[in-house]
């Protein structure tokens, strides 16, 4: 396995390492100083400044991805062009043309691809899939999924509040883990309508005032409404 991207990817990297059936055998980040720790915390063979370069020098069978998720299309369609099994950190991308230029690559590549959910292995979602499943709750007609942030922006003036390099703000970063848990659990119904609002009212003056840039939205709200009746209110911030 290979790792792109070494903030989150560092997870991923001491993943593979740690388990028996996996060998992580090279890393690649644009950062030499990221690059070098995690080489020497596990102990990695190989190091890479360019992805490209590390799909084309080793045997990789998968790779995860973990860098700006302006780069996840990418990155993604090229490891699939390589013959790679992709995980994608989440979210899958910026927009539905580029997620859907991924999934057409990871099948004519007849490679799978999969986003890092990574919820929906806790303990408490597994559990409640179960229960779901065991159909305990009955037909879910109504959710409301919710993930408020409520000490601040982290790595305030960072990519995540460039919308040029995350796609935009809390509800692409943190809803759609909501939102996948959400339609994960109502069994993914069809959508038939959606509205929402975002606001930056908060996080605006506080750019300004500390002369950062942020220009997307600190905080979003939905309905979504489904083909079987059922509703969805989604809230993230
Ligand atoms: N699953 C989760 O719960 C979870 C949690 C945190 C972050 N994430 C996701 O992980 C991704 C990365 O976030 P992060 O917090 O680690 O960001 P980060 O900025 O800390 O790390 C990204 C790394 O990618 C490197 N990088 C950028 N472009 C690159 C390229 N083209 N080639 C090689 N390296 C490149 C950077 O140098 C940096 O070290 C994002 O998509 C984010 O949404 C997911």
């Amino acid at each position: 396995m290979g790792v792109i991207g070494l903030g989150m990817g560092r997870g991923h990297a001491r993943g593979y390492h740690s388990h028996p059936q996996a060998d992580l055998v090279a890393i690649c980040d644009m950062d030499v100083g990221r690059l070098q720790e995690v080489q020497s915390e596990l102990d990695v063979p190989r190091i890479y400044t360019d992805a490209e370069k590390m799909f084309c020098a080793e045997e990789l069978d998968g790779v995860s991805i973990a860098v700006p998720n302006k780069y996840h299309a990418p990155l993604t369609i090229a490891a699939l062009k390589h013959g790679l099994h992709v995980l994608c950190e989440k979210p899958m991308a910026m927009t539905v043309k580029e997620a859907e230029r991924m999934n057409a690559a990871a099948t004519k590549a007849s490679r799978s691809l999969m986003i890092n959910f990574s919820f929906r292995f806790t303990e408490a979602a597994y559990a409640l899939k179960q229960q779901v499943d065991a159909g305990v709750v009955g037909d879910i007609y109504f959710g409301r999924s919710v993930w408020h942030r409520r000490r601040g922006i982290p790595r305030f003036g960072g990519w995540f509040g460039i919308k040029e390099l995350s796609g935009g703000g809390a509800l692409i970063d943190l809803g759609v883990h909501r939102l996948d848990l959400a339609l994960w659990l109502m069994g993914y119904p069809e959508p038939v309508t959606v509205t929402g609002s975002t606001y930056d009212r908060i996080a605006q003056p506080l750019a300004k005032k500390e002369r950062k840039q942020f220009d997307v939205e600190d905080l979003a709200c939905g309905l979504v409404k489904f083909a079987n009746g059922a509703t969805l209110i989604l809230e993230a911030s």
